[in-house]
């Protein structure tokens, strides 16, 4: 039989005897928590973490800011409008090449592989012991698991998006991978759930104000189901989530915090839940992600589980209104954002007329006034608008 030693052993191109045994993993492994984190197990890998996370800061904004006023200043050369969409093979001609824009891409895109493989390696040096606290903790309570590891994925949901390695569903600590990965992501404000618990306050209620059963599609490693949860502490809660390793590491972190959520593997587009069963759903930047294709589906699917008059609050940058305008820059980074950050369908999303694609599903779109700039709104595209929408199920 194959052992999960095996795997991870194989994974690593290493006979299975090679890996350390739980017992030596676990004696230099707990640093304790710091808040809401579990500690990376070595001062030297926080160093690591914070070293890098700083250079994702200055990528994002002092350097975003001269790579974006260079961009302009090639295009007001060349006698283009900075502020009117152009072709993107104008645009690549344009950009490719130089010193500055190239600069600002290459230190975000290295940074970021480099924190991949610096925690990757981290991970698979202790594997054994990661993935035997996951087994543990799959039974624990508060809050059920389940994992569909025969579930069928659509081959969207395998594209290893951001370049992490194993993408979501590929990788047995993907779930580890995107959390503190994402803490680089997040600029250093991922560790204590800070984005997820601003948004899990300014999700709206339905107008009756009755919240029994809540959802939340694409949970990755369940910071807003959790959120979510701690607002409404007497309803239901579900994350679901395309990857089994996902809903396992969200089940194991929620039940570590006694939190009550429940953790599913099960795909946006057929839930299993019944039909008007929900109050609110939500997603956070999952529809970037998602193919062309699936997009309405998963809307429909939305609209069968809520109950009339409950609240769909799908949280992405192209979700605001205004739509934020696409420019120059904006075509260029699209393509760039695709092409080198294997987000596959953000070409499509950059133009994406969502408030149109929800109304098709059958809800009533209207702006969350609630909502605030929290970060969302940076997704691929230039500007944010004012306020990100949300649907309503018609009664
Ligand atoms: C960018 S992450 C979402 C982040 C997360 N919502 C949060 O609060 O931080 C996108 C997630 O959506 C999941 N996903 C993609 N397609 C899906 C689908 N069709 N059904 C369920 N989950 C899906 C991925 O596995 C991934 O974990």
């Amino acid at each position: 039989m194959t052992t999960r030693r095996d795997i991870i052993a194989s994974s690593l191109g290493l006979a299975s005897a090679a890996l350390p045994g739980m017992s030596v993993l676990a004696a230099d492994y707990g640093r304790g928590m710091d808040g809401r984190l579990m500690r990376l197990p070595k001062l030297d890998l926080e160093s690591h973490d914070a070293f890098l996370t700083t250079i994702r800061v200055w990528a994002n904004t002092d350097l975003a800011k001269a790579a974006r006023n260079r961009a302009t200043a090639l295009m007001q050369a060349k006698g283009m409008d900075p502020f009117k969409a152009a072709t993107r093979a104008d645009m690549i001609a344009l950009m490719e090449n130089d010193p500055l824009i190239m600069t600002h891409a290459n230190t975000w895109l290295r940074n970021q592989e480099l924190m991949w493989k610096v925690l990757r390696t981290e991970l698979y040096s202790r594997a054994d012991f990661y993935l035997s606290e996951m087994e543990s903790a799959d039974k624990a309570g508060p809050g059920a698991l389940e994992v569909n590891p025969r579930m069928e994925l659509p081959a969207y949901t395998k594209e290893e998006i951001h370049m992490m390695p194993g993408g979501y569903v590929g990788d047995e600590l993907a779930g580890h991978m995107y959390h503190y990965g994402t803490n680089n992501f997040w600029m250093g404000e991922n560790y204590q759930d800070g984005v997820h618990i601003g948004l899990a306050e300014e999700t709206p209620v339905p107008q009756d104000g009755k919240v029994k059963r809540i959802l939340d599609l694409g949970c990755s490693c369940g910071q807003l189901t959790v959120a979510l949860k701690e607002r409404f502490p007497n309803a239901e809660v579900w994350g679901i989530d395309a990857g089994g390793p996902m809903a396992r590491y969200a089940h194991m972190r929620a039940s570590r915090m006694k939190n009550g959520a429940n953790f599913a593997q099960r795909l946006a587009e057929d839930t299993h839940f019944p039909d008007n069963h929900f109050d609110i759903v939500t997603s956070f930047i999952l529809f970037h992600e998602v193919h062309p294709d699936a997009e309405p589906k998963i809307m429909s699917e939305v609209n069968r589980v809520l109950r009339p008059g409950g609240v769909f609050y799908p949280i992405e940058g192209r979700m605001r209104r205004p739509a934020p305008p696409t420019s120059a820059f904006g075509v260029f980074n699209s393509w760039w954002i695709r092409r080198w950050n294997y987000e596959v369908w953000n070409e499509h999303y950059a133009v994406a007329d969502y408030p149109a694609i929800l109304t098709k599903a059958g809800f009533v779109v209207t702006d969350n006034a609630a909502s605030r700039d929290n970060g969302a709104g940076n997704n691929n595209v230039i500007g944010s608008g004012t306020a990100n929408i949300m649907g309503t199920k018609k009664a």
